[in-house]
């Protein structure tokens, strides 16, 4: 499943944390490629050990942690820290699979990549190109999002993101295991917990379908999570 998750940042967040990211200590992007992407990676990325990196990662995890439609859909067990990348001149990223498992440098932490996710931090307008296309079952699908809005999608799936013809594409981009492994799995329990919430607002937390509903919801997931 591939859900865009408005408005993780407002307006004024993100003009905050772009003047911070667009200070730091740009580089080559091809320092946390493996073998296969290094080749078609052409980017600049803020090397994940900088002050700047360490300090907006931990509040796009925050972020992240506190709203409420990216918990539900992610499931998240381990979010690897975020990391930042820019586009421009041309810059691009052709078609890859993110790699099955992340370690961060000097054993801090690692995880299987469940999901990936990319939050936008330049406005569509200021740059042309930067499409991140993702191979879905039905067919490639394209994401050009306002900045503050996040795309997360399974890491398995291809993708690419097209050159950047005109101006600069700055975002976030992250891989998280999941307590729920399957997507299939993790998708159902997610129309699940949206349909019962729809329920509960119309006739209230203490119907008896909501409860049971709920029930089955947490359930399912103790069923199927690895904790
Ligand atoms: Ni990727």
């Amino acid at each position: 499943m591939l859900l865009q998750i408005p408005e993780v940042f407002s307006k004024a967040e993100v003009k905050a944390l772009r003047e911070r990211l667009d200070a730091g200590p740009w580089a080559d992007g091809n320092m946390t490629s493996g073998h296969q992407s290094a080749t078609a990676k052409r980017n600049q990325q803020l090397p994940e050990d900088s002050d700047v990196a360490r300090e907006v990662s931990s509040l796009v995890v925050q972020a992240l942690n506190a709203n409420p439609m990216f918990v539900a859909a992610a499931l998240p067990h381990t979010i690897f820290p975020p990391l930042f990348n820019r586009y421009e001149g041309g810059g691009e990223f052709g078609l890859h699979v993110d790699n099955a498992i992340r370690q961060q440098r000097g054993g801090g932490v690692r995880i299987r990549s469940d999901l990936s996710a990319t939050l936008f931090l330049s406005e569509p307008e200021d740059y042309d190109g930067g499409e991140l296309i993702i191979e879905e079952m039905y067919g490639p699908q394209s994401v050009k999002l306002p900045a503050g809005d996040l795309v997360l999608y399974p890491s398995k799936s291809l993708h690419k993101v097209m050159p950047v013809t005109r101006g600069a594409r700055v975002s976030s981009f992250m891989w998280m295991q999941s307590l729920i492994r399957d997507d299939g799995d993790r998708e159902m329990l997610f129309r699940l917990d949206v349909a019962t919430q729809r329920v509960g607002l119309e006739k209230g937390p203490k119907d008896q379908a909501v409860i049971e509903l709920t029930g089955v919801y947490h359930n399912l997931l103790r069923r199927w999570s690895e904790v």
